[in-house]
């Protein structure tokens, strides 16, 4: 039977799936807030939809015939987006509200690996008065992380002791309309992502990333959705051996066997500790940038993923052993206050070897313009990854970077180099 995909969503992890999909023997349509024009011209329709509205998508899902979808964002999957799907009869590759809780409620996602015994959580409490979780933050002793129960895009957390002072959290809690915050450990290490496919029990892991949340070069300045990210050519990364990867693989192996029912990606964001691996958090659907890293390594037709998925035959993976090196193009003033609405020049036969993955750009007759959010990825795939990195950078250089900002660092020796050594200083070598 020929498949029909629904592609839900309209940023760079999208175009990633799309151009993923756009080589399998498969029909794709997209529906996204923003005219994606990446997405647009791979798949053979594309419309303009509210993707948090759940009739809206299962709508267009039921007018291109859709026998599949993958719903790439949170906000959707926190929606119901994947529950009105599946109730429409159309197999959604993405957990259902109840199990997407795992990302979108952070107190949830914590007494939930406490309550399964999952390794790797940190010390936590959660608090529904902020004058409470304020007077926590002046008795306890040592650094938490204040982080926001629900969705905030990857910019909600505050760390003291990194980011903030004790003093300015709870300024930061106080002046907050949050109702329920989650205080944690302070983890000190290498963060990492590994996500894994996940349908019926059954697991499929690709290799580690490391993304870069802070906006400035040295991973200075606020937290963002993610600046960029690598990968090696292995499943490892430079500073991490392969019992940490498979350490947490374990981990994402402990959750899936407590979750339910669950469908789709799950992602795990690990930090490398003294101590071990520790869970930073978990989400629920590929990371954005990660997805540009992993999927254009996947040997494995993604379309047979969907539909192994489905069908309760999820296929073995098989990657090319290649590094990958992604850099977001972001609108100036991200993520605090972001030039939207300015015109975008992108000359796509420049990419040279690089790919090129539109995100929150949106295309109107005159061109394409910036949103508040992300506006382009370039991504090198290469043998190593200072390889990968020079494709990536030689094709910014041609890409244009008017009016927007890149952290050129990632995926340097040098910036590679400094989280070898941190974590062999943290492991005392
Ligand atoms: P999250 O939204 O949970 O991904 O958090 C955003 C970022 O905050 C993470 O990528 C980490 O850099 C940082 N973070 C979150 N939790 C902790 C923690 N317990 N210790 C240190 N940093 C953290
Ligand atoms: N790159 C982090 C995320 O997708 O949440």
């Amino acid at each position: 039977m020929s498949e029909t995909v629904l592609l839900v969503g309209g940023g760079g992890r999208e175009h990633a799936i799309a151009r993923a999909l756009g080589d399998s023997d498969a029909d794709l349509y997209a529906c996204a807030g923003n005219r994606n024009p990446g997405i647009a011209a791979i798949a053979d329709g594309f419309e303009t939809v509210e993707t948090e509205n759940p009739k809206a998508v299962v709508a267009y899902a039921e007018e291109v015939g859709a026998t599949l979808a993958v719903v790439g964002p949170e906000g959707p999957l926190a929606a119901g987006v994947a529950d009105a799907l599946d109730e429409a009869g159309i197999y959604a590759f993405g957990p259902n509200e109840a199990e997407a809780r795992i990302e979108t409620d952070k107190a949830y996602q914590r007494r939930f690996m406490r309550e399964h015994d999952i390794p790797g959580c940190p010390d936590f409490e959660t608090f529904d008065d902020m004058d409470a979780a304020c007077e926590f933050i002046d008795d306890y002793d040592g650094d938490l992380a204040v982080k926001p129960a629900g969705l905030t895009g990857g910019k909600g957390v505050r760390v003291i002791g990194d980011q903030v002072t004790a003093e300015e959290a709870k300024e930061y809690l106080r002046d907050s309309d949050y109702d329920r915050v989650v205080l944690e450990e302070r983890l000190v290490g290498e963060e990492f992502t590994v996500q894994a496919f996940v349908a019926d029990g059954d697991l499929r892991v690709t290799p580690a990333v490391q993304d870069h949340k802070r906006a400035y070069e040295g991973d200075e300045g606020p937290n963002t959705g993610g600046m960029g990210s690598y990968s090696d050519s292995g499943l490892a990364l430079p500073f991490m051996s392969d019992e940490d990867y498979h350490e947490a693989v374990s981990v994402l192996e402990a959750t899936v066997d407590a979750l339910d029912d669950y469908k789709g990606v799950l992602y795990g964001q690990f930090m490398l500790t003294a101590e071990g691996v520790k869970v930073v958090e978990f989400n629920a659907r590929f990371g954005d940038p990660e997805a540009m890293n992993t999927l254009p390594v996947l040997n494995t037709d993604f379309l047979d993923v969907l539909t192994g998925a489905r069908d309760g035959d999820l296929p073995e993976l098989s990657f090319a052993p290649k590094a990958t090196v992604c850099k977001y193009a972001v609108p100036e003033g991200y993520p605090e206050n972001p030039t939207a609405g300015a015109k975008v020049e992108v000359d796509e036969e420049s990419a040279g070897d690089a790919i090129l993955f539109y995100a929150s750009v949106d295309e109107r007759d005159d061109g394409i313009y910036t949103t508040t959010s992300r506006a382009f990825a370039l991504v090198g795939v290469a043998d190593t990854i200072a390889e990968a990195e020079e494709i990536a950078e030689d094709a910014l250089a041609v890409a244009g970077e008017e009016g927007l900002d890149v952290r050129h660092d990632i995926g340097k020796a040098d910036l590679v180099q400094q989280r070898i050594d941190h974590v062999a200083e943290l492991r005392g070598e």
